[in-house]
């Protein structure tokens, strides 16, 4: 079985790779380097003693797609290439909805056209919108709040026209949590460029010494600490559900939804705590007002992909905290 991994240079990509290599697939990876680098891949290589198929461009290059699926008998596509950081999307809408729904409208007339109907597409626990009720099920209503939302709602409804269309297609939406932690062997894990968005990335900078102190947006949610509670899930546990997804395309047909996370949810201050127990490190942090479009809570109900998948995040809070800090380690 070989699977085209699309962004697997990337943080949750490079994840998916070894454990797709780990558990016998062949894997082509196709990134063009915008969020990730070259090393990644000797990195991959080295924590799975295996050489990977890997082709540099842009999944928007309709000619530079064919030559790599001509050239590979790709089985089943997995698509994480896209652009994800909600305030820049704001800022630059047009870059937004031009890479993400452009790269996946091409993966898509590219798979047709060498009859390659199987994919697992990451989408996000950012299409619940503000959540009306807890946890969240996969049939709740959707809705978005900033044009990378709108590019997970637009492609999620893409790719069910898509699925209707022709019996032929097999298609995976994966909605995930939100992501934390590194691979055990502290080779891979998430660095992002300048100032990081996310909590956890910016508590590493802390941990590390690199920053001060944590700005905490808000305490005055309503939640136990009064800061905003979140899903956290391992990032290898994620990885791990989309083998689960690989595996379900073969036998089901059509379009299926799943929330990737751990069903639990924890403040911004239970991270902080845990960062500093688990690892002994300290952690400082500072109250700010709220950071705007933030919700106050948001996890969860994982019983459908437990259901059809066979799939439960097996990793807690404690190892996301500990793999996320030695991979910095490892890394200074
Ligand atoms: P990432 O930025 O680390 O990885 C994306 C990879 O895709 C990068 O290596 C980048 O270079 C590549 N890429 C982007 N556009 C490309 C293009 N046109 N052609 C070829 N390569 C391209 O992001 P990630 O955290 O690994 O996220 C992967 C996917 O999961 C994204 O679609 C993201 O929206 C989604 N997602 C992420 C999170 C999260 O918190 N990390 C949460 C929900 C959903
Ligand atoms: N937070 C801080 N300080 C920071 C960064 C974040 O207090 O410096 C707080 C936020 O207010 C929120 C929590 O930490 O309460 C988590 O924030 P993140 O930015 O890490 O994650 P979000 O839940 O806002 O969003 C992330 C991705 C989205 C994705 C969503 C669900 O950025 O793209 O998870 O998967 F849609």
């Amino acid at each position: 079985m070989k699977i085209l991994v699309g962004g697997g240079c990337g943080y949750i990509g490079s994840h998916t790779v070894v454990e797709l290599l780990t558990s016998g697939y062949e894997v082509v990876i196709v990134d063009n380097f915008y969020n990730s680098s070259r090393d990644v891949l000797d990195r991959i290589s080295k924590i799975c003693d295996k050489k990977i198929s890997f082709y540099e461009g842009d999944i928007c290059d309709k000619e530079f797609l064919r030559d790599v699926f001509s050239k590979e008998k790709i089985d089943s596509v997995i698509h994480f290439a896209g652009y994800k950081a909600v305030g820049e999307s704001v800022a630059k809408p047009i870059m937004y909805y031009r890479n993400n729904i452009d790269s996946t409208l091409t993966l898509l007339e590219v798979m047709e056209e060498y009859g390659v109907y199987n994919l697992v597409f990451s989408s996000s626990a950012t299409v619940y919108g503000v959540p009306e009720k807890l946890p969240l099920r996969e049939d709740f209503p959707v809705s978005a709040t900033n044009p990378y939302g709108y590019t997970k709602l637009m492609i999620e409804q893409i790719l069910k026209d898509v699925s209707y269309s022709n019996d032929k297609w097999r298609i995976v939406l994966l909605r995930y949590f939100n992501p934390i932690g590194a691979h055990e062997s502290g080779l891979i894990g998430e660095n992002p460029d300048g100032i990081p968005n996310n909590i956890m990335p910016y508590i590493m900078r802390v941990a590390s010494g690199e920053y001060d102190k944590v700005h905490v947006f808000g305490n005055d949610y309503d939640t136990k600490d009064g800061t905003g509670v979140r899903d956290y899930i391992h990032v290898v546990d994620l990885a791990k559900g989309h083998i689960k997804a690989i595996e379900y395309l073969e036998k089901n047909g059509k379009i299926s939804i799943f929330n990737l996370g751990t069903g639990m949810g924890y403040s911004v201050l239970d991270l902080i705590e845990t960062v500093k127990k688990v690892n002994n490190v300290s952690v400082p942090y500072v109250i700010e007002s709220r950071r705007p479009g933030d919700i106050a809570t948001c996890y969860a109900d994982c019983s459908l992909a437990n259901k059809e998948l066979g799939w439960t995040a097996e990793k807690g809070i404690e190892d996301m905290c500990r793999d996320a800090y030695n991979f910095v380690l490892k890394n200074k």
